[in-house]
């Protein structure tokens, strides 16, 4: 059995493109048999951005409500949210004293990050150490991510060792990322990559009506109602396509191939389709929004958990460096 562990930012209300490309794969792999997994909501990574907390515990909320409506099964898997186990942030300055200076201002994401961002705080800088001891504080073996974390995860690996090396035991588990290589990447509304950051994004979760309008925003050409459309080169078409059946996206394929169907049909159908496909998904978010105390009691009893854990590798650091 390996324990997977992985982290999610909470910048944001999850759209269709992180459902489709994190939520759903990462559930399906908590669902496997063997595994014992372990999935946090990082809102202590996100205060290096967002500063307000009423806007922070939003996104926590509607991050977790996301996972919880796409089925993640509290009773197989651990999940709570960064900021409740306050042992990873001693377990940070534990770390950071193992940590090369260089290894961190060589970082590429610290690089983009502070050639984008006109706040450079020093939490941007320290994030990978931060990462390093969500991992290291839960012994997470196989730690499933994106491309883009993977030098996050090198970094990790290379603390480890350097602490174990240092001390003179294997005390920290070297976690293993995984890497999927067949990651579907979600377009979004203008046919690039679906994202917060190029707000194209289809948030399913919006009531109908405003479901409606964002699904209304998808670009389109001007090829007129009456002639034949080429649906690979839709973007309606494109994102129907991902969430539709086999027999749904070849019906809709031949709409578009007959003429006599506009855009305005197509969207129309990729409406129909989200409402439907995703009615269980859409009911149980805005159940769990509407009270947020079932999402809490869901959230403590992972942190319950999860602080067990984490006491229980950090007193072992603790002892090892002499703080007890
Ligand atoms: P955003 O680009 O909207 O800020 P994030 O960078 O917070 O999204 O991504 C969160 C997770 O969702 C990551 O695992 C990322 O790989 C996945 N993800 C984001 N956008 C897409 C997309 N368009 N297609 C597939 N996966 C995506
Ligand atoms: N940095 C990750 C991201 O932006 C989120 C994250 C924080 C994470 N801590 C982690 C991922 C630990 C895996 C393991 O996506």
């Amino acid at each position: 059995m390996a324990r997977v562990l992985t982290g999610i930012q909470s910048s944001g209300k999850p759209h269709l493109g992180n459902i489709l490309g994190a939520i759903v794969p990462a559930i399906a792999l908590t669902k496997q048999e063997q595994n014992e997994s372990f999935i946090f909501i990082a809102d202590f990574h996100s205060l290096t951005t967002i500063k307000s907390g009423k806007e922070r515990e939003e996104h926590v909320r509607a991050v977790a409500a996301a996972w919880l409506a796409f089925g993640l099964d509290i009773n197989r898997t651990v999940f709570y949210r960064q900021s409740r186990i306050p042992e990873v942030a001693e377990l940070t300055w534990y770390l950071s004293c193992f940590t090369p200076f260089p290894m961190l201002a060589n970082a590429h994401s610290f690089k983009d990050k502070s050639d984008r961002l006109s706040d450079v705080n020093a939490g941007l800088f320290t994030y990978p150490v931060l990462m390093a001891a969500d991992i290291l504080l839960y012994d997470g073996e196989i730690v499933p991510v994106g491309k883009d974390q993977l030098q996050h995860l090198e970094i990790t690996r290379d603390i480890a060792s350097s602490f174990n090396h240092k001390i003179g035991e294997d005390l920290l588990t070297i976690p293993t990322p995984r890497i999927s290589e067949d990651v579907m990447i979600i377009p979004g509304t203008d046919g690039n990559k679906m994202s917060k950051s190029y707000n194209n994004y289809i948030d399913i979760f919006l009531p109908e009506k405003a479901l409606k309008k964002n699904i209304n925003t998808i670009v389109t050409d001007s090829t007129p109602l009456e002639e034949p459309k080429d649906p690979y080169s839709c973007n309606v078409f494109k994102i129907f396509s991902l969430i539709g059946s086999k027999e749904e996206t070849e019906a809709l394929k031949q709409k578009y191939l007959g003429g006599n169907f506009g855009y305005g049909h197509a969207k129309k159908e990729l409406l129909g389709l989200i409402l439907e496909k995703y009615r269980m998904e859409r009911e149980t978010y805005a159940h769990l929004m509407e009270h947020p105390k079932k999402l809490e009691d869901r959230l403590e009893k992972g942190e319950t958990k999860a602080r067990e854990i984490a006491k229980g590798v950090l007193g072992r650091v603790r002892n090892k460096l002499g703080f007890c």
